[in-house]
């Protein structure tokens, strides 16, 4: 049973919410030992027994891990003393060394989570400077786990990038989705079947990938010379591949500059 206590300020928002039902239901935390706050009051995560609080300060103090879950702009007027305790910052865009200065934290961990922490499918890269027993790593690791899957990552710049790959979370197919939707319209094909289409490609042919490489599935593909290898062939000479790294660049960027 763990005697430890977790604070999650930004607790009852999107992201700090899932991560609040998440770390109850799969039993990482007693309710009790749960604390939350926010600035509006009542939420329905109170029902859960988890204590909510107006007092960040309050929650500061009584938590051994502080979560810091609220919206990068909303950071600076948070006006807490951290000192001693383990951070954990779930913000995109704000450096471990700005943490510090305004919480007088030192063990900072900078996690970056996705839209999918929803349905607990989230690939969570984390990163800490900190040389971390095996013991604090487990904690790190088995608590971002409980809204999908976690790594820690050798350095902060790894987070800025993967802010605007893995955190993105569905954006990317999002537009191919939307994309070929739009595509297959415009070539004649029924809206109504278009959306079926792109669906069925983006969210349950791609299942398939769970048991193949992909690279393995484009080699073979290729091979074949069929239809899916003149599409595939089309989008490659047109530099597929350097403009998902031109836009990945673009959105690490935005994290680097910070927000
Ligand atoms: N959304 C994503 O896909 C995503 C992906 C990766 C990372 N993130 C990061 O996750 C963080 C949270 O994002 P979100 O989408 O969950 O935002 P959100 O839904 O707006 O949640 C922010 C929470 O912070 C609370 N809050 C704001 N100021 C506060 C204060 N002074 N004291 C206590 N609570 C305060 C808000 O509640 P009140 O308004 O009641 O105070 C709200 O519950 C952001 O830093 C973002 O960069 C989000």
């Amino acid at each position: 049973m763990r005697t430890e206590r977790i604070g999650i300020i930004g607790g009852t928002g999107w992201l700090g919410g899932a991560l609040a039902e998440a770390l109850m239901d799969t039993g990482f935390i007693e309710a009790d030992r749960l604390l939350l706050s926010n600035r509006s009051g009542s939420h329905p995560l109170e029902k859960t027994g988890a204590r909510l609080m107006a007092d960040n300060q309050g929650l500061v103090d009584a938590c051994d891990t502080l979560i810091l879950s609220v919206r990068p702009e909303q950071f600076k007027a948070l006006n807490i003393d951290a000192t001693g305790k383990r951070v954990i910052s779930l913000m995109a865009g704000v450096p471990s060394q700005v943490i510090g200065q305004v919480t007088g934290a030192s063990l900072i961990v900078r996690a970056m989570a996705n839209a999918a922490v929803e349905i607990r499918q989230s690939f969570t890269p984390w990163h800490c400077a900190h040389d971390l027993s095996a013991s604090e790593v487990d904690f790190i690791q088995g608590l971002l786990a409980c809204v999908g899957t976690a790594s820690r990552v050798p350095s902060e710049d790894a987070i800025d990038y993967l802010s605007a790959l893995s955190g993105t979370g569905p954006a990317f197919p999002a537009l191919l989705m939307t994309a070929l939707a739009h595509q297959a319209v415009a070539a004649g094909i029924p809206e109504d079947i278009a959306r079926s289409a792109a669906r069925g490609v983006v969210l349950n042919a791609s299942q398939l990938l769970n048991k193949t490489e992909p690279q393995d599935l484009i080699d073979s593909l290729v091979a074949y010379k069929g239809v899916t290898a003149a599409a595939l062939q089309s989008l490659m000479d047109a530099g597929f591949e350097g403009m998902i790294g031109e836009a990945v660049q673009a959105g690490a960027e935005v994290a680097r500059r910070g927000m």
